[in-house]
């Protein structure tokens, strides 16, 4: 299929948390400097989130799009999202506040986009109580607002838009009964919000004068974007950046289960939340975000590549490893090259962007899993945590490089010969290119691969 120029996608390459919202948001401001940019987000909601700065003022970002602070650009976000309408709403007012008064760049919101509600928030919190054994989530609602979709009830942003009372109605009255059938209260379940601390559900009465009055306030960006995509996507002069949600190891069908969102975090989730209009096989770079050294992991699931304690610890500390808002120490394992290939297999990645070479200690060596052995015979990796348990990992070690040379390095053939040759080395192990590789937090510590990279 031929490719679209001036396209790109950026997903997670890992279990998340790969720094991919930094990568995005340089290659949106990047090209806006050249020309017009849509960015466009199919999957997921408030679970994702990453910080953008503007002047002095920092803002998280979870459902709205990287690229918000900029004027010429254009934000989608698609059919495939699951979106808050409360915390959307004050997403936009911290963007207000620190633009003051204003949110640069447009915003629509795909009327085919599925609303979720606190009353979602509430099931998913009592389901887990339900549950034996830790289901951890996000705690915003992500399962059940896509399972409304399965059930043939979902809530979409255009009934939002025409306020149908009866439908929201309905919506609370189904929650209650399923709430009330696992024994709890939905009005008195709290649940969490953007917008400041953990407040109720409230009665069928508060929740529809609630939504009602998010839907007013939504209604000015919401409507179908089908047309407006099509003829930008064919208009090939516009970039677009394509900025997924979450990590290909928390897909729903290729993550160690349960450990999962109900998303489909792959490039193509992109064709059905675009209705058709954008194939992702014709985006000419779809690049996976890996860190480069290690990989983190939030959640019960067990992998195969686990570091001992002492190394976890320094690299957790060294590298910021905690929740963003739960704080939660994360897992630190070693690179997993099984996984990370399957995803890269799985997900039609065309490049690689390796994030975190920083991440690295004079005398120690980088120890990464090459391989996985079941009862002595090699195997490779599958999306089942029974079958995990089973598996012993192989290593590999590699001779670690200079971090000073490395953050002064500004070309490939002025890195480190070490890193040059373990960046090699999972090329060759991963089959995809190298996009570029970042050295450290600030926008100037990083090395263009490609000449598909930032131009
Ligand atoms: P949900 O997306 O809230 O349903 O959460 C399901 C699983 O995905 C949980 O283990 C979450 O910790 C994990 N998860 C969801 N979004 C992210 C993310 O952006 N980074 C890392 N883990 C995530």
């Amino acid at each position: 299929m031929p490719s679209r120029p001036n396209s790109f996608a950026f997903c997670g390459g890992a279990y998340g948390d790969e720094g991919k919202g930094r990568i995005v948001d340089q290659y949106v401001s990047d090209y806006s400097a050249k020309g017009p940019v849509f960015v466009y987000r199919d999957n997921g909601g408030s679970n994702a989130g990453h910080t953008v700065s503007f002047g002095k003022t920092k803002v998280a970002l979870h459902q709205l799009l990287s690229g918000i602070f900029i004027e010429s650009a254009t934000t989608i976000l698609g059919k495939g999202m699951v979106l808050h309408p409360g915390d959307l709403l004050e997403e936009m007012a911290e963007v207000k506040r620190a633009t003051g008064g204003k949110i640069p760049a447009k915003v629509f919101i795909d009327e085919m986009a599925v609303v979720l509600l606190d009353t979602h928030r509430a099931y998913e919190s009592v389901l887990q109580d339900w549950h034996t054994g830790n289901r951890g989530t996000t705690g915003r609602g992500i399962s059940p607002a896509y399972v409304d979709v399965l059930l043939r009830h979902p809530i979409r942003m255009r009934d939002l838009a025409s306020f149908d009372t009866e439908k929201i109605t309905k919506h609370y009255r189904l929650y209650r009964d399923l709430c009330k059938g696992l024994g709890q209260n939905v009005a008195e379940k709290e649940v969490t919000s953007l917008a400041g601390p953990k407040q109720k559900v409230g009665s069928e009465k508060e929740f529809v004068a609630r939504v009602k009055a998010q839907a007013s306030e939504l209604k000015p960006f919401i409507s179908g974007v089908f047309d407006l995509l099509s003829k930008a996507w064919s208009d090939r002069k516009i970039t677009f950046v394509f900025e997924k949600g979450q990590a290909i190891g928390l897909d729903v069908r290729w993550a160690a289960y349960p450990d999962f969102t109900a998303s489909d975090t792959t490039f193509n989730g992109i064709l059905g939340s675009t209705e058709g209009v954008v194939n992702p096989h014709e985006i000419e770079i779809r690049a996976g975000v890996v860190k480069a050294t290690y990989m983190s992991s939030v959640g019960i699931r067990r992998l195969p590549s686990e570091m001992d304690e002492k190394h976890a610890h320094q690299i957790r500390e060294h590298a910021d490893e905690y929740g963003a808002t739960t704080k939660r120490p994360r897992d630190i394992l070693h690179f997993d090259v099984p996984a990370v290939s399957f995803f890269t297999r799985v997900g039609g990645l065309t490049h690689l962007v390796a994030t975190h070479m920083d991440i690295v200690y004079p005398n120690q060596p980088v120890k990464v899993c090459v391989g996985y052995t079941q009862n002595g015979k090699k195997v490779g990796y599958r999306p089942d945590q029974l079958y995990l348990n089973t598996v012993k990992a192989v290593y590999r070690e590699f001779a670690p490089w200079d971090v000073k040379a490395l953050k002064a390095a500004k070309t490939k053939a002025e890195l480190p010969k070490e890193a040059r040759e373990y960046i090699k080395f999972l090329e060759t192990e991963l089959g995809v290119p190298m996009l570029m590789i970042t050295t450290g937090a600030k926008r100037s510590e990083g090395v263009r691969f490609s000449q598909n990279a930032l131009r």
